[in-house]
């Protein structure tokens, strides 16, 4: 298969299709990015990055937010590498920012079983935000085990295992700059 950037050898091995290219991506954040200024306009705007998958997506994003805003940064742990939420989520970076009557939009890379957002708003709720907003770039709502729901989506998608723009494949090809599905063999199995 061809492909840009001269993505070759070990990087481009296990790459089955392309699902979004780098062009597809940024047109579709920049409209998010827009979408977001006209929202905000005049509200006091935090953007809080669940790390790692949500960097790219964030970094991009923000650049398109044409407004004064804020940026910080959460980790939560929940997977290792398997492909399966394991249900158990902590915090193992909190937030510098106090949050509380702010207007907090959470950036993720995908929102799968929504395990990890239930956990984050509900412990978020707890500092007496003003608001808190969730932005994703892939939605997959087949996969839904909570009662979360994206209130700003990029795409959504089947029930794929995807990878590249942050999502990663056991802690490697975050930095394709396109989302892709691998080839069955690369595919962790249950
Ligand atoms: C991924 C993704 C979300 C979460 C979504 O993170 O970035 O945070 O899983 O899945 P869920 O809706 O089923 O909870 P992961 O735990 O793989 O960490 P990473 O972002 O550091 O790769």
């Amino acid at each position: 298969m061809e492909l840009p950037h001269g993505i070759t050898g070990k990087l481009a091995e296990p790459i089955e299709k392309i699902l979004f290219t780098e062009q597809e991506i940024q047109e579709r954040v920049k409209a998010l990015g827009e979408q977001l200024t006209r929202d905000y306009q005049g509200k006091d705007l935090l953007v809080v990055c669940v790390l790692k998958g949500s960097l790219y997506f964030t970094a991009d994003l923000i650049r398109h937010i044409n407004m004064p805003l804020s940026l910080d940064f959460i980790s939560v742990s929940s997977y290792g590498d398997a492909t399966h939420t394991s249900g158990i989520a902590r915090i193992t970076k909190d937030l510098d920012e106090d949050i509380e009557d702010r207007h907090v939009v959470i950036t993720e890379d995908i929102l799968d079983t929504g395990l990890t957002l239930d956990y984050l708003v509900k412990l978020l709720q707890l500092r007496n935000p003003r608001e808190i907003k969730i932005c994703t770039l892939l939605d997959k709502p087949s996969k839904r085990i909570t009662g979360i729901r994206a209130d700003y989506s990029g795409f959504e998608i089947p029930n794929l295992f995807v990878v590249g723009y942050g999502l990663d494949y056991k802690h490697k090809y975050r930095h394709l700059p396109f989302i892709c599905t691998f080839r069955d063999e690369f595919i962790p199995k249950d």
